[in-house]
């Protein structure tokens, strides 16, 4: 990033020689918007005698740009006495004339501060035009660790909506937060252990096929479990039918069951056949999950799982909570009671009857290996909120068992997906729901046959836009929310659509393919040309972004980031017609052109942030 020397002079060539007073919480060199902020602050302290940091603090962003770029509550102050209105007022009135901002308005009990577009523009379209890829994100993690655990679906188990959400927005959270300067672990925390691992091997072992496995595991393995599982079925029905006949309560589970059973406590055990078997479905399955996830541009640091958290851990949870007075037996189980310190926790079970472990169990085992390992300073769960309750117990029983790291951990949940099916049916693994959208986004390409015959690679295309059709239908509500899966919807070019975001890209591509101007000419263009209210509104909303993506580092939704993403595109979808590049005398294409490549940049930047492929042609 520049310094503070080189803003500063800069700024000097702009004919302002002032020195700018930094804040402490800002950034100027990397924000644009840091820069108004500060002189702001700085110039109305000594006129209200108000600490400059209150106001720093206190300036927000605007609604729509008629209300200003920044705005300040008087009553936000907390100033003793006066009517803020009157204060608001006086101030604007006392603001002096200055190179930054035009004079000041007061409405109501506000402030409103219009930036100067001839300034803004010279230090923002630079800044895009410069730093590319690195416009945007603000250092503000420093170096600090973050886990971030995401997807973790279930070997053999269907890949269902919420394995999908939390893989869409853990692949962003783990992005956000690698861009803005953390040390990012993705961690995908696989459901690979349990009793479910004894039934498979004995499915797998009676009629599974090599070849098949080999081939494609995951769906081999999901057809062998759902087999194997009908035969349990089939046998416990005929078991419960004899002891109904022969008036016995107690039934039998029938042979199978049991067959799968003692396989799982062979892995428990460690017998090394059962392991063995085991550890290739594991194997297999996790290589063919890498490369679909490379279809989303996601990379794991770490596969971990249930079946990774050692023995040696679950001995000592166990023994944590017993010595910690946390855990007592109830009816020959072990569970802790934690409704003395909320009725809604309930009592969770931490050790079976049969002296195996749980789920929670080996969620607070995996837990204490990671700060063992990793001394995280954050850790996110991205998990479903039908897990609200789990993750709420888990993270209670970390704080009763005394770790002070567990104040660092975090539940980003999401709500549900509704009407989610393949064409073949159940969603075996995400690949399913790529195809899908591949297929039905080249049907709706080849709808328009001018268009279609252009594009180099049909298929290609196809596949990247209807995955961006699928993530961003998936980010365009807030996480909690539930909603449609819809394909007639996501693969529309209309609405606020991944498709409409793809083309936005590729017509900006397109217009600096044939405006042809050197980037040089582009970052010296003469930006005092672009004084239409498109031009300017754009501007404004392109100075945002480092804003933008600094809120969502704290609200940690993905629909901060895509509602900005569609405003900014709107503003882009009304200015072509105005603010025409090609035809036009050379100086004002070459500012214009600036301001498009700039806001190509900025998009190409934001869909790369939340794991899209933005697409130059289409
Ligand atoms: N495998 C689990 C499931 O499919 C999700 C795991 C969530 N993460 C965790 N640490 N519990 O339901």
């Amino acid at each position: 990033p520049p310094s503070v020397e080189s803003l500063q002079s800069q700024l000097a060539s702009l004919g302002i020689s002032d020195p700018l007073s930094v804040f402490p919480e800002s950034n100027p060199t990397t924000n644009p918007v840091d820069v108004f902020r500060c002189y702001i602050a700085n110039t109305l302290a000594p006129i209200g005698g108000v600490d400059g940091k209150l106001i720093y603090s206190s300036l927000e962003w605007t609604q729509s740009f008629d209300k200003g770029d920044l705005i300040l509550a008087i009553p936000r102050l907390r100033l003793k006495g006066r009517k803020p209105d009157e204060i608001a007022e006086e101030w604007a009135k006392k603001f002096p004339e200055n190179p930054y901002i035009l004079p000041v308005k007061a409405a109501g009990t506000f402030l409103q501060f219009f930036f100067r577009t001839n300034l803004l523009a010279s230090i923002v379209l630079p800044a895009i035009l410069k730093r590319k890829a690195a416009y945007g994100p603000i250092n503000t993690g420093n170096g600090k660790r973050i886990i971030v655990e995401f997807s973790s679906p279930n070997i053999a188990k269907p890949f269902h909506a919420g394995h999908l959400r939390s893989t869409i927005i853990g692949g962003f959270l783990a992005n956000l937060h690698e861009r803005c300067g953390w040390d990012v672990i993705r961690m995908n925390y696989l459901g690979d252990w349990g009793k479910q691992f004894g039934i498979l091997s004995v499915g797998f072992n009676r009629f599974g096929s090599e070849e098949k496995l080999l081939e494609d595991p995951i769906h081999h393995l999901f057809e062998v479990y759902v087999e194997i599982n009908r035969i349990i079925t089939e046998e416990k029905e005929i078991e419960k039918k004899k002891a109904e006949d022969a008036g016995e309560k107690q039934t039998y589970n029938g042979p199978t069951d049991e067959e799968a059973k003692n396989f799982f406590v062979k892995m428990e055990h460690g017998v090394p056949e059962a392991v063995a078997l085991w550890r290739r479905f594991r194997d297999l399955s996790i290589e063919k999950y890498i490369a679909t996830y490379a279809r989303l541009n996601i990379q794991y640091d770490v596969y971990s799982g249930e079946s990774q958290v050692s023995k040696e851990t679950m001995q000592k949870v166990s023994q944590l909570l017993r010595e910690g007075g946390i855990s007592e037996e109830s009816d020959g189980a072990v569970i802790v009671d934690l409704t003395k310190h909320s009725k809604k926790l309930g009592k969770a079970i931490v050790q079976k009857k049969d002296g195996t472990t749980l789920y929670l169990t080996r969620d607070i085992g995996a837990a204490m290996e990671r700060y063992d390992k990793y001394k995280f300073d954050k850790m996110i769960y991205v998990v479903a909120s039908q897990q609200d309750l789990h993750l709420q117990q888990l993270f209670k029983i970390i704080e009763l068992l005394g770790f002070e790291w567990g104040k660092r951990m975090v539940h980003v949940n999401f709500g549900m997906v509704l009407g989610m099916s393949s064409r073949k049916g159940t969603v075996v693994f995400l690949d399913d729901i790529l195809a899908d959208a591949r297929d039905k986004m080249h049907e709706v390409m080849k709808k328009n046959d001018d268009k279609y015959s252009q594009v180099e690679d049909p298929e290609t295309v196809a596949d990247i836009v209807g995955r961006t059709g699928v993530i961003i239908q998936d980010m365009s509500g807030k996480r909690i929310n539930n909603y449609n899966f819809d394909q007639e919807r996501m693969t529309s070019f209309e609405g606020d659509t991944g498709p409409y975001l793809q083309y936005a890209h590729s017509r900006l591509s397109s217009i600096s393919r044939k405006a042809a101007i050197p980037e040089q000419d582009l970052i010296n263009a003469d930006f005092t040309l672009l004084s239409e209210v498109h031009a300017t509104n754009l501007l404004r909303c392109l100075a945002q972004y480092p804003d933008v993506l600094q809120n969502t580092l704290k609200t940690l939704e993905p629909t901060t980031i895509v509602t900005w993403l569609f405003k900014m595109t709107h503003l882009l979808s009304s200015s072509y017609d105005v603010l025409r590049v090609v035809g036009e005398e050379p100086k004002k294409a070459a500012a214009r052109l600036a301001l498009y490549e700039s806001a190509r940049q900025v998009l190409n930047n934001g869909m790369q942030l939340l794991g899209l492929t933005p697409v130059e042609r289409m």
